[in-house]
């Protein structure tokens, strides 16, 4: 319905305007601007920043002859963000688990890519939380799915990927562990997808360098949490993965960045993200390894990294996979 119809003029209002078609506004979407009729030559305010759009209300406003909407120019990037976000990123249910989680990878790493080139924005969280909630559903369904992803494991986009596969592997994780409340699988499952995100404040050519990292260069990687808490301390988006955004480098024996904080001081399901983006990135091929397979990653974490990952993380990705690497070399 009219939302803060009939408001005054503010100066804001009397902005220079851009024209919007009401049949470009997408059901069931989130515009991050604000957005005006233009009535009798005075601008009226229709839809606030942020505003939810459903497919009954836009019917009825084509229907009353308001086929146009106003934007302020000054809200450019934001119209720019959402035309694109609901144009590239599209959600079919309709595949089994295993294939579903394949299409759900590839569609949110597209997201991601958007959002490293654009303003985190509510139509952006929105989408975030679509795809978070079918990836919760597929491993609900099938929690042994996350094995499909090994074919995604090399995809030259590691950057946007990485994030889609850590997701998974968290979801299956925290599942495994008996986590079943759906709300809380997807408020970890947005902060999966998003961990990241302050890695789009990193300078490109430290971010697709082909070699190793100097150790200059390591010291700009290393701030991407704290750039990523920036980017999303003043979003919508809750606690869990503002947590997550901000404290995915932290280790539970207090050796992680950027806080140095220990296993008692992190959330649960931070934990269990920082344990998925290590078992990623170890299976992964990278400027300064070669990918292992799954069970060779247990194994090396299971040698290598005592105190640096999450225990019971570590056991459920075991059973999961459906084998002990005990053993293996
Ligand atoms: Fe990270
Ligand atoms: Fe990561």
């Amino acid at each position: 319905m009219i939302n803060n119809s009939h408001k005054p003029l503010t100066p804001q209002d009397s902005k220079e305007k851009s024209s919007y078609p009401v049949d470009q506004i997408i059901d069931n979407s989130n515009t991050d601007f604000d957005l005006y009729l233009k009535m009798d030559s005075e601008w009226t305010l229709y839809a606030g920043a942020g505003y939810h759009w459903t497919l009954a209300e836009l019917n009825r406003l084509m229907q009353s002859g308001h086929r146009i909407l106003y934007y302020n120019i000054a809200d450019k990037a934001q119209v720019e963000a959402y035309k694109l976000i609901y144009q590239t990123v599209n959600i079919d249910e309709s595949a089994p688990p295993r294939e579903r989680l394949v299409n759900l990878t590839d569609t949110a790493a597209a997201l991601t890519k958007i959002l490293y080139q654009h303003p985190v924005t509510a139509a952006a969280i929105h989408k975030i939380e679509q795809i978070a909630k079918a990836m919760v559903s597929c491993i609900e369904e099938d929690l042994a799915c996350v094995a499909a992803l090994g074919k995604l494991a090399n995809h030259d986009d590691y950057t946007y990927y990485h994030s889609a596969r850590v997701c998974a592997y968290a979801l299956a994780i925290a599942s495994q562990m008996t986590q079943t409340d759906r709300l809380a699988l997807t408020d970890m499952a947005v902060g999966a997808l998003l961990h990241d995100i302050g890695k789009a404040k990193i300078d490109l050519t430290i971010l697709h360098k082909k070699g190793a990292l100097t150790p200059n260069e390591w010291i700009t990687m290393r701030q991407h949490p704290q750039f990523g808490g920036d980017l999303t301390s003043s979003t919508m988006l809750s606690l869990v993965p503002k947590e997550i955004i901000l404290h995915h480098h932290e280790k539970p024996d207090g050796s992680g960045y950027p806080h140095n904080l220990t296993a008692r001081e992190l959330l649960e399901e931070v934990k269990i993200v920082n344990f998925a983006d290590i078992f990623d990135a170890l299976t992964t091929n990278r400027p300064y390894q070669v990918s292992r397979t799954h069970f060779e990653a247990l194994d090396f974490i299971r040698h290598k990294m005592t105190g640096h990952v999450h225990k019971e993380s570590f056991e459920a990705i075991i059973a999961i996979l459906g084998s002990d690497t005990s053993g293996k070399k």
